[in-house]
Protein backbone atom coordinates (compact mmCIF):
# COMPACT_ATOMS: atom_id res chain seq x y z
CA UNK A 1 0.00 0.00 0.00
CA UNK A 2 1.34 3.07 -1.07
CA UNK A 3 1.77 6.02 1.94
CA UNK A 4 -0.92 8.47 2.05
CA UNK A 5 0.61 12.22 0.87
CA UNK A 6 0.31 14.43 3.33
CA UNK A 7 -1.07 17.86 2.70
CA UNK A 8 0.96 20.50 3.74
CA UNK A 9 -0.20 22.22 6.84
CA UNK A 10 -1.00 25.95 6.33
CA UNK A 11 1.07 28.33 8.36
CA UNK A 12 -0.89 30.01 9.87
CA UNK A 13 -0.89 34.05 9.32
CA UNK A 14 0.63 36.49 12.22
CA UNK A 15 -1.93 38.89 13.40
CA UNK A 16 -1.06 42.27 13.56
CA UNK A 17 0.23 44.35 16.22
CA UNK A 18 -0.33 47.59 16.75
CA UNK A 19 2.67 49.91 17.14
CA UNK A 20 1.24 53.29 19.81
CA UNK A 21 4.28 55.50 20.25
CA UNK A 22 4.70 57.20 23.43
CA UNK A 23 8.10 59.22 22.50
CA UNK A 24 5.98 62.27 22.69
CA UNK A 25 4.02 61.73 25.49
CA UNK A 26 5.49 59.22 28.15
CA UNK A 27 9.18 59.56 26.85
CA UNK A 28 9.09 63.39 26.94
CA UNK A 29 8.26 63.17 30.41
CA UNK A 30 11.05 62.04 31.94
CA UNK A 31 13.55 64.17 32.91
CA UNK A 32 16.26 66.02 30.08
CA UNK A 33 13.80 64.87 27.37
CA UNK A 34 11.61 67.90 26.94
CA UNK A 35 10.60 69.11 23.53
CA UNK A 36 9.06 72.31 21.89
CA UNK A 37 6.53 72.16 19.81
CA UNK A 38 8.79 72.31 16.72
CA UNK A 39 10.91 69.61 17.73
CA UNK A 40 7.68 67.50 18.65
CA UNK A 41 6.65 67.93 14.97
CA UNK A 42 9.42 66.90 13.64
CA UNK A 43 9.49 63.87 16.03
CA UNK A 44 5.70 63.37 14.92
CA UNK A 45 7.16 62.94 11.08
CA UNK A 46 9.57 60.48 11.47
CA UNK A 47 7.30 58.32 13.14
CA UNK A 48 4.32 58.58 10.57
CA UNK A 49 7.10 58.20 7.84
CA UNK A 50 7.76 54.71 10.27
CA UNK A 51 4.58 53.89 9.89
CA UNK A 52 3.57 54.14 13.37
CA UNK A 53 0.06 53.26 13.76
CA UNK A 54 -1.00 55.36 16.88
CA UNK A 55 1.36 58.52 17.90
CA UNK A 56 0.63 59.85 21.42
CA UNK A 57 1.62 63.42 21.10
CA UNK A 58 0.83 64.79 24.59
CA UNK A 59 -0.98 65.36 27.79
CA UNK A 60 -3.35 68.58 26.50
CA UNK A 61 -4.13 69.54 29.95
CA UNK A 62 -0.85 69.42 30.98
CA UNK A 63 0.59 72.39 29.66
CA UNK A 64 -0.29 74.88 27.03
CA UNK A 65 2.57 74.19 25.20
CA UNK A 66 1.60 70.88 25.19
CA UNK A 67 -1.68 71.64 24.06
CA UNK A 68 -0.45 73.56 21.28
CA UNK A 69 2.20 70.86 20.08
CA UNK A 70 -0.85 68.38 20.03
CA UNK A 71 -2.98 70.77 17.60
CA UNK A 72 0.48 71.34 15.31
CA UNK A 73 1.00 67.56 15.12
CA UNK A 74 -2.75 67.35 14.54
CA UNK A 75 -2.96 70.27 11.84
CA UNK A 76 0.16 67.87 9.63
CA UNK A 77 -0.23 64.11 10.27
CA UNK A 78 -2.52 61.87 8.02
CA UNK A 79 -1.38 58.78 7.99
CA UNK A 80 -0.94 57.82 11.88
CA UNK A 81 -4.06 58.20 14.60
CA UNK A 82 -2.97 61.18 16.70
CA UNK A 83 -3.60 60.51 20.75
CA UNK A 84 -3.74 62.43 24.04
CA UNK A 85 -3.61 61.68 27.00
CA UNK A 86 -6.05 62.69 29.80
CA UNK A 87 -6.99 61.67 33.56
CA UNK A 88 -9.95 60.87 34.40
CA UNK A 89 -11.76 63.96 34.42
CA UNK A 90 -14.16 66.11 32.14
CA UNK A 91 -11.29 69.08 32.18
CA UNK A 92 -8.53 66.87 30.68
CA UNK A 93 -10.83 65.33 28.03
CA UNK A 94 -12.62 68.40 27.12
CA UNK A 95 -8.99 69.39 26.87
CA UNK A 96 -7.74 66.76 24.86
CA UNK A 97 -10.68 67.14 22.28
CA UNK A 98 -9.86 70.62 21.62
CA UNK A 99 -6.13 70.01 21.11
CA UNK A 100 -7.19 67.08 18.44
CA UNK A 101 -9.71 68.95 16.82
CA UNK A 102 -7.45 68.95 13.16
CA UNK A 103 -6.79 65.74 13.20
CA UNK A 104 -7.17 63.03 11.02
CA UNK A 105 -8.24 60.05 13.43
CA UNK A 106 -8.03 60.82 16.51
CA UNK A 107 -7.86 58.60 19.85
CA UNK A 108 -8.37 59.97 23.64
CA UNK A 109 -6.74 58.25 26.44
CA UNK A 110 -7.70 58.14 29.38
CA UNK A 111 -5.87 56.66 32.32
CA UNK A 112 -6.76 56.04 35.91
CA UNK A 113 -5.66 54.01 38.51
CA UNK A 114 -6.93 50.79 40.21
CA UNK A 115 -3.93 49.69 42.32
CA UNK A 116 -4.85 49.53 46.09
CA UNK A 117 -1.02 51.48 46.55
CA UNK A 118 -2.57 54.25 44.50
CA UNK A 119 -6.42 54.11 44.96
CA UNK A 120 -5.96 54.25 48.88
CA UNK A 121 -2.59 56.68 49.09
CA UNK A 122 -3.34 58.51 45.75
CA UNK A 123 -6.50 58.90 44.64
CA UNK A 124 -8.60 58.37 47.61
CA UNK A 125 -11.03 56.28 45.92
CA UNK A 126 -12.89 53.17 47.10
CA UNK A 127 -13.03 50.59 44.28
CA UNK A 128 -17.23 51.31 43.86
CA UNK A 129 -15.89 55.21 42.84
CA UNK A 130 -13.05 54.00 40.68
CA UNK A 131 -15.84 51.98 38.43
CA UNK A 132 -17.88 55.32 38.75
CA UNK A 133 -15.41 57.42 37.75
CA UNK A 134 -14.57 55.12 34.41
CA UNK A 135 -18.08 54.83 33.13
CA UNK A 136 -18.91 58.68 33.95
CA UNK A 137 -15.86 59.79 32.09
CA UNK A 138 -16.58 57.40 29.12
CA UNK A 139 -20.13 58.17 29.02
CA UNK A 140 -18.42 62.07 28.30
CA UNK A 141 -16.28 60.99 25.95
CA UNK A 142 -18.70 59.39 23.77
CA UNK A 143 -18.80 60.84 20.38
CA UNK A 144 -16.62 62.60 20.15
CA UNK A 145 -13.18 60.87 19.39
CA UNK A 146 -12.46 58.47 16.91
CA UNK A 147 -11.45 55.82 19.33
CA UNK A 148 -10.77 55.58 23.17
CA UNK A 149 -8.25 53.56 25.08
CA UNK A 150 -8.79 52.76 28.60
CA UNK A 151 -5.63 52.43 30.60
CA UNK A 152 -5.67 51.12 34.46
CA UNK A 153 -2.60 52.31 35.93
CA UNK A 154 -0.93 50.65 37.93
CA UNK A 155 -2.82 47.34 36.50
CA UNK A 156 0.07 44.93 37.41
CA UNK A 157 -0.49 45.46 41.35
CA UNK A 158 -4.30 45.73 40.97
CA UNK A 159 -6.37 42.71 42.59
CA UNK A 160 -6.70 40.81 39.65
CA UNK A 161 -10.93 40.74 40.52
CA UNK A 162 -10.83 44.06 40.40
CA UNK A 163 -8.62 44.29 37.21
CA UNK A 164 -11.22 42.21 35.09
CA UNK A 165 -13.55 44.38 36.68
CA UNK A 166 -12.52 47.91 35.72
CA UNK A 167 -11.30 46.58 32.34
CA UNK A 168 -14.74 44.87 31.98
CA UNK A 169 -16.83 48.28 32.89
CA UNK A 170 -14.23 50.45 30.55
CA UNK A 171 -15.35 48.10 27.43
CA UNK A 172 -18.88 48.25 28.22
CA UNK A 173 -19.05 51.59 28.32
CA UNK A 174 -16.89 52.61 25.13
CA UNK A 175 -13.52 51.86 25.45
CA UNK A 176 -12.16 50.48 21.87
CA UNK A 177 -8.76 50.09 23.52
CA UNK A 178 -7.93 48.05 27.06
CA UNK A 179 -4.34 49.23 27.99
CA UNK A 180 -2.79 47.45 30.92
CA UNK A 181 0.64 49.47 31.59
CA UNK A 182 3.37 48.21 34.26
CA UNK A 183 3.65 51.25 35.92
CA UNK A 184 6.83 50.75 37.69
CA UNK A 185 8.26 47.78 35.89
CA UNK A 186 7.01 45.30 38.76
CA UNK A 187 5.93 42.29 36.52
CA UNK A 188 8.09 39.67 34.53
CA UNK A 189 7.05 37.91 31.59
CA UNK A 190 5.45 34.98 32.61
CA UNK A 191 2.93 37.05 35.39
CA UNK A 192 2.23 39.48 32.35
CA UNK A 193 1.30 36.78 30.10
CA UNK A 194 -1.12 35.11 32.59
CA UNK A 195 -2.35 38.42 33.10
CA UNK A 196 -3.23 39.06 29.48
CA UNK A 197 -4.55 35.58 29.02
CA UNK A 198 -7.11 36.14 32.12
CA UNK A 199 -8.42 39.71 30.76
CA UNK A 200 -8.77 37.92 27.34
CA UNK A 201 -10.71 35.16 28.89
CA UNK A 202 -12.96 37.00 31.68
CA UNK A 203 -13.41 40.80 30.18
CA UNK A 204 -17.25 41.38 28.90
CA UNK A 205 -16.89 42.14 25.16
CA UNK A 206 -13.47 40.84 24.66
CA UNK A 207 -14.02 40.49 20.72
CA UNK A 208 -14.64 44.61 20.76
CA UNK A 209 -11.48 45.63 21.98
CA UNK A 210 -7.87 45.21 21.34
CA UNK A 211 -5.82 44.48 24.70
CA UNK A 212 -2.39 46.58 24.89
CA UNK A 213 0.96 46.62 26.64
CA UNK A 214 2.47 49.85 28.16
CA UNK A 215 5.98 48.50 30.34
CA UNK A 216 8.21 50.28 32.41
CA UNK A 217 11.72 49.70 32.26
CA UNK A 218 12.56 49.47 35.96
CA UNK A 219 14.01 46.00 35.84
CA UNK A 220 15.06 46.01 32.46
CA UNK A 221 12.11 43.82 31.24
CA UNK A 222 10.17 45.99 29.37
CA UNK A 223 10.74 44.16 26.13
CA UNK A 224 10.60 40.62 27.56
CA UNK A 225 7.26 41.63 28.94
CA UNK A 226 5.59 43.43 26.12
CA UNK A 227 6.95 40.13 24.10
CA UNK A 228 5.03 38.11 26.26
CA UNK A 229 2.04 40.05 26.50
CA UNK A 230 2.10 39.91 22.91
CA UNK A 231 2.14 36.00 23.33
CA UNK A 232 -0.50 36.64 25.98
CA UNK A 233 -3.03 38.36 23.63
CA UNK A 234 -1.84 41.58 23.34
CA UNK A 235 -2.48 43.28 20.07
CA UNK A 236 -0.88 46.82 20.81
CA UNK A 237 2.30 47.89 21.97
CA UNK A 238 3.06 50.68 23.82
CA UNK A 239 6.82 52.11 23.15
CA UNK A 240 9.40 55.01 22.78
CA UNK A 241 12.07 55.49 20.66
CA UNK A 242 15.59 54.91 22.50
CA UNK A 243 13.45 53.20 25.18
CA UNK A 244 12.52 56.96 26.60
CA UNK A 245 9.99 57.38 29.05
CA UNK A 246 9.72 57.92 33.09
CA UNK A 247 12.73 56.96 35.44
CA UNK A 248 13.87 53.82 33.63
CA UNK A 249 11.99 54.50 30.59
CA UNK A 250 9.45 52.22 28.11
CA UNK A 251 9.63 49.27 25.84
CA UNK A 252 12.15 50.23 23.24
CA UNK A 253 9.97 50.67 19.62
CA UNK A 254 13.49 49.71 17.64
CA UNK A 255 13.77 46.37 20.19
CA UNK A 256 10.35 45.06 20.14
CA UNK A 257 9.84 45.68 16.37
CA UNK A 258 12.77 44.50 15.53
CA UNK A 259 12.59 41.26 18.12
CA UNK A 260 9.17 40.51 16.17
CA UNK A 261 10.46 40.86 12.89
CA UNK A 262 13.55 38.82 13.89
CA UNK A 263 11.92 36.22 15.53
CA UNK A 264 8.67 35.97 13.27
CA UNK A 265 9.04 32.43 13.80
CA UNK A 266 7.58 32.66 17.57
CA UNK A 267 5.72 35.43 18.02
CA UNK A 268 2.16 35.73 16.43
CA UNK A 269 1.99 39.10 15.66
CA UNK A 270 4.01 41.57 13.20
CA UNK A 271 3.91 45.20 13.48
CA UNK A 272 3.95 47.09 9.64
CA UNK A 273 6.44 49.56 10.83
CA UNK A 274 9.17 50.26 8.52
CA UNK A 275 12.03 49.59 10.62
CA UNK A 276 14.63 51.12 7.67
CA UNK A 277 13.84 54.19 8.83
CA UNK A 278 14.75 53.38 12.86
CA UNK A 279 18.25 54.24 13.17
CA UNK A 280 17.79 57.85 11.81
CA UNK A 281 14.65 58.38 13.87
CA UNK A 282 16.89 57.20 17.32
CA UNK A 283 19.58 59.55 16.28
CA UNK A 284 17.60 62.38 15.37
CA UNK A 285 16.29 62.16 19.09
CA UNK A 286 19.23 61.66 20.69
CA UNK A 287 20.35 65.31 18.63
CA UNK A 288 16.97 67.10 19.46
CA UNK A 289 16.69 65.99 23.13
CA UNK A 290 20.85 66.10 23.81
CA UNK A 291 20.84 62.68 25.15
CA UNK A 292 22.99 60.61 23.38
CA UNK A 293 22.19 56.83 22.94
CA UNK A 294 24.42 54.41 25.06
CA UNK A 295 26.89 52.83 22.67
CA UNK A 296 25.91 49.19 23.20
CA UNK A 297 22.26 50.17 23.46
CA UNK A 298 20.19 46.87 20.96
CA UNK A 299 19.80 47.99 17.70
CA UNK A 300 20.87 51.56 17.58
CA UNK A 301 23.34 51.81 19.70
CA UNK A 302 27.29 52.67 17.79
CA UNK A 303 28.38 49.05 18.78
CA UNK A 304 25.31 47.41 17.63
CA UNK A 305 26.84 46.18 14.32
CA UNK A 306 30.51 47.08 15.73
CA UNK A 307 32.86 43.76 15.99
CA UNK A 308 36.34 44.16 17.78
CA UNK A 309 37.42 40.68 18.58
CA UNK A 310 39.64 38.59 16.22
CA UNK A 311 37.36 35.54 16.54
CA UNK A 312 34.48 37.48 15.61
CA UNK A 313 36.00 39.84 12.80
CA UNK A 314 37.02 36.39 10.88
CA UNK A 315 33.73 35.41 11.24
CA UNK A 316 32.03 38.21 9.92
CA UNK A 317 34.57 38.24 6.88
CA UNK A 318 33.32 34.71 5.96
CA UNK A 319 29.89 35.33 6.60
CA UNK A 320 28.32 38.04 8.56
CA UNK A 321 25.81 35.69 9.88
CA UNK A 322 28.11 34.26 12.05
CA UNK A 323 27.69 37.22 14.61
CA UNK A 324 24.64 39.15 13.06
CA UNK A 325 21.19 38.23 13.40
CA UNK A 326 19.78 40.93 11.56
CA UNK A 327 21.92 43.17 8.88
CA UNK A 328 22.54 47.10 9.90
CA UNK A 329 20.60 47.63 6.49
CA UNK A 330 17.53 46.44 7.76
CA UNK A 331 17.49 49.34 10.31
CA UNK A 332 18.89 51.58 8.64
CA UNK A 333 22.38 51.64 10.16
CA UNK A 334 25.51 52.99 7.91
CA UNK A 335 26.63 49.01 8.14
CA UNK A 336 28.63 46.62 10.05
CA UNK A 337 32.14 48.21 11.21
CA UNK A 338 35.58 45.58 11.90
CA UNK A 339 37.18 47.84 14.76
CA UNK A 340 40.32 47.33 15.03
CA UNK A 341 42.04 47.10 18.38
CA UNK A 342 43.69 44.86 20.81
CA UNK A 343 41.30 42.20 20.64
CA UNK A 344 41.63 41.58 16.94
CA UNK A 345 43.18 39.15 14.64
CA UNK A 346 45.17 39.43 11.32
CA UNK A 347 42.01 38.51 8.76
CA UNK A 348 40.68 42.09 9.68
CA UNK A 349 43.97 43.95 9.77
CA UNK A 350 44.85 42.19 6.08
CA UNK A 351 41.59 43.30 4.83
CA UNK A 352 41.81 46.82 6.59
CA UNK A 353 45.57 47.09 4.93
CA UNK A 354 44.48 45.74 1.64
CA UNK A 355 41.74 48.74 1.65
CA UNK A 356 44.33 51.06 2.28
CA UNK A 357 46.75 50.08 -0.57
CA UNK A 358 49.10 47.56 1.38
CA UNK A 359 49.62 44.30 0.84
CA UNK A 360 52.43 43.35 3.02
CA UNK A 361 54.18 39.90 2.34
CA UNK A 362 53.81 37.03 4.92
CA UNK A 363 57.44 37.92 7.05
CA UNK A 364 56.39 41.48 7.13
CA UNK A 365 52.85 40.74 8.42
CA UNK A 366 54.46 39.32 11.03
CA UNK A 367 56.32 42.38 12.48
CA UNK A 368 53.19 44.78 11.24
CA UNK A 369 51.22 43.15 13.13
CA UNK A 370 53.05 42.70 16.16
CA UNK A 371 53.52 46.72 15.65
CA UNK A 372 49.61 46.83 15.43
CA UNK A 373 49.22 45.54 18.61
CA UNK A 374 51.76 47.87 20.41
CA UNK A 375 49.59 49.96 19.26
CA UNK A 376 46.37 49.16 19.86
CA UNK A 377 47.57 48.94 23.46
CA UNK A 378 48.59 52.40 23.85
CA UNK A 379 45.54 53.91 21.29
CA UNK A 380 42.81 51.43 22.09
CA UNK A 381 41.04 51.92 18.74
CA UNK A 382 43.49 52.19 15.77
CA UNK A 383 41.89 54.07 12.79
CA UNK A 384 42.55 54.32 9.25
CA UNK A 385 45.27 57.44 9.99
CA UNK A 386 46.94 55.61 12.87
CA UNK A 387 47.25 52.71 10.38
CA UNK A 388 49.03 54.79 7.75
CA UNK A 389 50.92 56.19 9.62
CA UNK A 390 52.69 52.65 11.26
CA UNK A 391 52.15 51.38 7.65
CA UNK A 392 54.42 54.60 6.27
CA UNK A 393 56.93 54.07 9.70
CA UNK A 394 57.38 50.89 9.08
CA UNK A 395 58.16 51.35 5.16
CA UNK A 396 60.99 54.07 6.21
CA UNK A 397 62.75 52.02 8.24
CA UNK A 398 62.82 48.85 5.99
O1 LIG B 1 2.88 54.12 32.99
C1 LIG B 1 1.67 54.40 32.99
O2 LIG B 1 0.87 53.89 33.76
C2 LIG B 1 1.24 55.42 32.04
C3 LIG B 1 -0.23 55.57 31.85
C4 LIG B 1 -0.64 56.97 31.76
C5 LIG B 1 -0.64 54.77 30.65
O3 LIG B 1 2.03 56.03 31.38
ZN1 LIG C 1 3.98 55.01 31.37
Amino acid sequence: MSAPTLRPVPTPQPDRLRIFDTTLRDGEQAPGFSMNPAEKLEIARLLEAMRVDTIEAGFAAASPGDSEAIRLIASEIRNSTLCSLARATEGDIDAAAKALEPAHRKRLHIFLATSPIHREAKLRMSRREVLQTIERCLKHAAGTFDEIEFSAEDALRTEPDFLVEAMSCAAVNGADVLNVPDTVGYSEPDEIRAVFERLAAHVERPDHVIFSAHCHNDLGLAVSNSLAAVKGGARQVECAINGIGERAGNCSLEEIVMALQVRADIFPAISHVDATKIWSASQRLARVTGSAVAPNKAIVGKNAFAHEAGIHQHGMISDRRTYEIMTPESVGAPGSALVLGKHSGKHALVQRLAKLGYQPDPDKLNQVFKDFKHLADELGEVNDADLVAMMEGFSASG
